[in-house]
């Protein structure tokens, strides 16, 4: 991809105008340049240093103040090839998973703000969607923050949802108490790759002035899935064996077969067993 147009790039034609100059901000290029990693050294990266991407992602917005995120830095080599090896095996399994330098966890912690309540003697009447839903949304944005800060210096990072595959798995190995869950995992390590820069749904469909609006969804999907077959082919096809090869694939028919399939459809119910209410 170009490097003066990546926006452009990114999302089609209709971004021409929105040229990255050569004096734009370096977290703008970073972010228009930026690509999961899922390749890394064979070196971890040093414990100061994610320490410092923590602190740093912790200083991102919170819900009211509330701090309803938490991090797990998962430094046994012995309890990260546990959990490891319940991300690569089954059907949902990922091999790559197996091989990661560094894992971390971003958890929702609504425990925290209840222990709060007892500490100054006060009912918490809020016991419902709102407590895990905040907690969730903290725990993705300081994840997103992470992400920002690490790939500013050069590390590569995924996100992990496989983490929630088996919860309640990873709650006894990571003893997370009840209101306290994984919202993802996140792989850390100095890449083994260059990015790829994956070419996003056009703005037309993501960004909207004033009201919603997915007029012509079925046409902009149809150039999406051309524009980005074109520079990022898909090698494989998902579900082969139940779908058969399709001549034409592109990312719509990826993402309908992946969940033509159930994920983690036992998430809600260890989320209701470790105390919440989702009403
Ligand atoms: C919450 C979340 C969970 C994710 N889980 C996984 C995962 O389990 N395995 C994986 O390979 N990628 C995972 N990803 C990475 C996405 O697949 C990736 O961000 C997406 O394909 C877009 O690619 P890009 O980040 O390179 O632009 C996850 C991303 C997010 C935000």
């Amino acid at each position: 991809m170009n490097d003066s147009n990546m926006l452009a790039d990114r999302f089609g034609v209709e971004a021409s105008d929105l040229e990255l100059r050569d004096d734009a901000h370096a977290v703008h290029r970073q972010l228009a340049g930026r690509g999961s990693i899922r390749q890394f050294r064979d070196e971890p990266v040093p414990n100061q240093t994610l320490r410092r991407l923590c602190a740093l992602a912790l200083c991102a917005p919170t819900k009211s103040d509330l701090q309803q995120r938490d991090i797990i830095i998962v430094e046994s080599p012995a309890l990260r090839s546990r959990i490891a090896a319940g991300l690569t095996e089954g059907r949902l399994g990922q091999k790559w998973l197996g091989a990661i330098p560094n894992l971390l966890i971003f958890c929702g912690n609504n425990r925290r703000q209840r222990q709060i309540h007892a500490l100054r003697g006060k009912d918490f009447a809020n016991d419902h969607l709102d407590a895990f839903f905040n907690a969730s949304v903290d725990a993705a944005i300081a994840l997103s923050a992470f992400v920002v800060a690490a790939e500013a210096e050069g590390l590569g990072v995924c996100p992990i949802s496989a983490v929630r595959n088996q919860p309640d798995t990873l709650a006894r190995l990571l003893r997370l108490p009840d209101h306290v869950f994984p919202v993802a995992g996140l792989a850390v390590g100095f890449p083994a790759a260059r990015p790829k820069r994956s070419p996003r749904l056009p703005l037309s469909v993501t960004l909207h002035y004033d009201t919603y609006s997915d007029d012509d969804l079925s046409s902009r999907i149809e150039e999406y899935d051309r524009r980005r077959s074109a520079v990022q082919p898909y090698t494989s096809q998902r579900y082969a064996d139940e779908f058969g090869l399709a001549e034409d694939y592109g990312w719509s028919e990826d993402k309908a077969r992946q969940y033509a399939f159930p994920e983690r459809q036992h998430f809600g119910d260890y989320i209701r067993r470790i105390g919440f209410k989702l009403d």
